[in-house]
């Protein structure tokens, strides 16, 4: 009875899958296996039947699972059911995140005032980050700068750390190459912050450099001047603060008016009309110093900006997290940018 049923349902099987097939009735756990273990159990008067029945019924099963095999492959060479004359589904081509199109920018409009691009390491000891830019042991200014120490040494000097800006690469440059020196460098850097919508753990940092004979203040407010205007339009102003930087002296932060009110006031500017963008000052001479260069004989300016700052007054975006989260339908609108 049980051999009826099973034949059966291989007839029903109808034409699908031949490893399904093989599964269900042919494998160890199959059904054929299930009737030879019942066959083991039933009186032997009953066995020479059985047994004969059971032979068949595995050759049945044996030849459909053959002929299933068979049809498969045939449908596989086959020629498929397709229009192979129809265009193909072009691949997505991806686009240019946004901030590296503002790096692309600042680079250019640098480049074009006879700045070179450098580069420099994001892991970096005590003394680039920190000790040959002036900032003295112990001092307070260090926590300006939250920091991932990678390695902590006996004494700070013996410290591994992520760079907290970018101004390690003005030290590596000044230790290669005497001026004059004009430069800009661009990267990712790293700061020890609670991630929110305004500040995260890395983020990144265009910094400039400019050391020759007779570099003054003025250079320093004319180059920043016509950066200002290329970046956000050519009625754009600036406006300088005084600040504090261990690594310049004097130090001034730097405001742009706001290009969203054209300084009415708006939320970006919180109504005051301008916006902060930069960092920068005169080298301090004991960075000068540091670096084998004659504070008598030379003089410098620098720089400092955050990319994602001025990518986000760019583009409205208000999300600082927006820019690591690699989210395809916020990073496909800056396609063809
Ligand atoms: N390195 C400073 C910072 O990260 C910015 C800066 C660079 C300031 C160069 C002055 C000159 O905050």
């Amino acid at each position: 009875e049980s051999i009826n049923k099973i034949r059966k349902e291989a007839e029903e099987f109808g034409s699908g899958a031949a490893e399904q097939f093989r599964l269900t009735f042919l494998s160890k756990k199959g059904k054929l296996n299930g009737l030879f273990e019942e066959f083991k159990k039933v009186s032997p008067d009953l066995k020479r039947e059985m047994g004969q029945q059971l032979n068949v019924l595995k050759n049945e099963l044996e030849a459909k699972f053959q002929q299933l095999q068979e049809n498969s492959g045939a449908q596989g060479s086959e020629a498929p059911d397709e229009d192979l004359t129809l265009p193909i589904i072009p691949d997505s081509v991806g686009s240019i995140h946004p901030l590296s199109l503002i790096r692309r920018r600042i680079v250019e409009i640098f480049s074009r005032m006879g700045f070179s691009a450098e580069d420099g390491p994001e892991i970096e000891s005590d003394w680039y980050n920190f000790s040959a830019l002036n900032f003295a042991e112990n001092h307070p200014a260090r926590e300006m700068q939250d920091t991932f120490f990678v390695q902590k040494g006996e004494t700070a000097k013996e410290d591994l750390l992520l760079r907290t800006h970018t101004s390690n690469v003005q030290i590596r440059l000044m230790d290669r190459k005497k001026p004059p020196i004009r430069s800009i460098m661009a990267g990712r850097v790293y700061r020890n912050e609670a991630i929110s919508a305004r500040a995260h753990c890395q983020f990144h940092q265009v910094e400039g450099l400019y050391v020759d004979k007779n570099v003054s203040f003025k250079d320093l407010k004319d180059t920043l001047l016509h950066f200002a205007k290329e970046m956000f339009g050519k009625d754009t102003q600036i406006r300088l603060r005084p600040s504090y930087f261990p690594f310049t002296e004097p130090s001034a932060e730097i405001d742009v008016t706001c290009f969203i009110c054209g300084g009415d006031g708006c939320n970006i500017c919180k109504h005051t009309g301008w916006v902060e963008i930069a960092g920068s000052g005169m080298v301090d001479p004991n960075v000068l110093q540091n670096c084998g260069i004659d504070p008598e004989e030379y003089t410098g300016f620098a720089f400092g900006m955050g990319i994602e700052r001025i990518t986000m007054l760019k583009y409205g975006i208000n999300d600082l997290r927006l820019f690591f989260e690699n989210e395809k339908r916020f990073l496909s609108q800056f396609s063809g940018i």
